[in-house]
């Protein structure tokens, strides 16, 4: 695989390649990831439920993060890796420049940072610093307790216009990506064609600019509830590798998500 930049995402969504992206944690799925096309490895805070056997995102740290940058770092040499900030490490802007530090010395290209309004100072300055930034809006799990559980978000006029104003204002502070989790498929489709940078969903319909799983869902491993959005494409393929080709080639196609992975 040829390196992925910022630059190459940016032409991808110029030419309506889709983007595929995956959570990875270790080094050995990191190198299959890449191997079979995946562009965007993302060390998602995830890792708290789905390697931890926490409940929620809540008790990853950023050393938490960090370990496993490094790993997926080591597999994949050219891969675009982005880690995220967890849960309170970013709450303000000096404690977002601690936090980056670490996660981009162990091989980020770019981090990941959960809201709207509140952080568009520390996306603004985050990347005046260097540190090329991803917003995430809709569905974001480290606010799970005050959504009152894993909900679709935005389908209200009021709060879907919240939401493209908030997507525009994270890109003019200075984002590159941006993820959109669990919303309906308009509202995705409306943010998407307003920004001028790439957007990857979940739960967010296939007319985004790519699309982002968690790989324990994907391999149909993770244990308790499994979202609507996503797919089992081991039971699929009943061989790993396969099932990674398969996802890319289903969202190269826009044949995954389908409407029954969906939010009307
Ligand atoms: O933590 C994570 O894995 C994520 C994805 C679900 C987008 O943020």
């Amino acid at each position: 695989m040829a390196k992925i930049t910022t630059a190459v995402l940016q032409k991808m969504k110029q030419q309506g390649d889709k983007i595929t992206s995956l959570t990875a944690y270790d080094a050995s799925f990191a190198k299959l990831f890449a191997d079979e096309g995946v562009e965007v490895l993302l060390i998602g805070d995830s890792l708290g439920m789905v390697l931890q056997g926490h409940g929620d995102t809540l008790p990853v740290t950023v050393q938490d993060i960090a370990y496993h940058t490094r790993c997926v770092r080591a597999g994949a040499p050219d891969a675009f890796v982005i880690a995220d900030l967890p849960f309170m490490s970013y709450a303000s802007t000096e404690q977002a420049f601690a936090s980056v530090t670490p996660l981009m010395q162990a091989g980020a290209n770019m981090v990941k940072l959960e809201g709207g309004d509140f952080l568009l100072p520390t996306v603004q300055a985050l990347t005046e610093r260097g540190v090329p930034v991803c917003g995430h809006l809709g569905l974001t799990p480290q606010s799970v307790h005050l959504f009152g559980g894993y909900k679709v978000q935005g389908r209200s006029n009021k709060q879907a216009d919240a939401m493209l104003r908030q997507a525009q204002a994270l890109q003019a502070a200075g984002a590159q990506l941006l993820v959109l989790e669990c919303i309906p498929v308009e509202l995705a489709n409306r943010i998407t064609a307003a920004l001028s940078i790439p957007v990857i969903g979940i739960g967010a319909g296939a007319g985004t600019d790519g699309q982002v799983l968690v790989m324990h869902d994907l391999l149909g491993i993770s244990s308790g509830y499994i979202p609507k959005f996503s797919k089992n494409f081991l039971q699929q393929t009943g061989e790993i590798r396969s099932a990674i080709r398969q996802y890319v080639a289903d969202v190269k196609s826009q044949s995954f998500p389908a409407a029954e992975h969906s939010f009307q």
